[in-house]
């Protein structure tokens, strides 16, 4: 089903204006019936149109469907293309080149990616960061935090790491250690277990086509 948001707008206030019609039993709008009447069906279509876009969309936001990547994309090559006719970059999932040093199979690589989703809300990296649009913005954002050129050509040589999955683990578990911008990151006492799970969640996060989001995101690195 294909349903244009102007159509579910003028739907929506349409519904709700008759619901208030219906509620306030046709008092005027200075009354407060009115008022209590708008605020019941005001609430009760915006609840009903997100649950019906929740549950029209759950085809498009599993993993392995729609835009999002299978679990098992952390074991592939990741990148970003230019899309000509969405204006924006989309990622790329390439060759499979393991992921620290294995393939990992759908349910191991969904047990990691979990892991790291569980240890980032554990540590509350969004009191800092934002993860898809959602947080603070003390730091950078973190949904294309694996794509950011600087694991390769900064901290590989000062963690000395062979892979950017070793880099960005090692970084994890000590940035005060190695700080690269004005603003510090704490140590959050991340374990080895821990950094290597949170490095597969952003690897994952990555490869999510976010509709360009966030927005010249190729900027950041040369801007720090
Ligand atoms: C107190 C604020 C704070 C918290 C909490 C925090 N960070 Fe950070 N983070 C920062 C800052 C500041 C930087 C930039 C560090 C620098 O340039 O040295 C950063 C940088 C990063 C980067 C590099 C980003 C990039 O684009 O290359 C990653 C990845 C990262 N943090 C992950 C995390 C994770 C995962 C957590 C939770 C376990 C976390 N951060 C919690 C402040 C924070």
């Amino acid at each position: 089903m294909n349903i244009h948001w102007l159509e579910i707008t003028i739907g929506a206030i349409a519904i709700a204006v008759v619901l208030t019609r219906v509620l306030s039993r046709g008092s005027g709008w200075l009354s407060w019936h009115f008022w209590r009447g708008a605020m019941i069906a005001s609430s009760i279509t915006m609840t009903t149109i997100l649950l019906a876009l929740s549950f029209l969309t759950l085809g498009e936001t599993r993993p392995g469907a729609g835009r999002i990547p299978p679990w098992t994309v952390i074991n592939h090559e990741i990148g970003l293309k230019w899309d000509a006719e969405r204006q924006w970059q989309v990622p790329v999932v390439g060759e499979e080149t393991g992921f620290f040093g294995k393939v990992w199979s759908p349910e191991e690589a969904e047990a990691l990616v979990n892991k790291g989703k569980l240890t980032i809300q554990s540590r509350n990296c969004m009191e800092c960061h934002t993860l898809l649009g959602n947080g603070a913005y003390y730091a950078p954002d973190l949904t294309r935090a694996w794509l950011d050129p600087w694991w390769d050509t900064r901290i590989k040589p000062i963690v000395g790491a062979e892979t950017r999955e070793e880099a960005m683990m090692k970084w994890l578990m000590n940035p005060p250690q190695y700080p690269q911008g004005t603003r510090r990151m704490p140590n959050l006492g991340l374990t080895e277990e821990e950094a290597k799970a949170v490095v597969a969640f952003l690897k994952w996060m990555s490869a999510i086509d976010t509709n360009g989001f966030p927005p010249h995101f190729s900027l950041t690195y040369e801007q720090r």
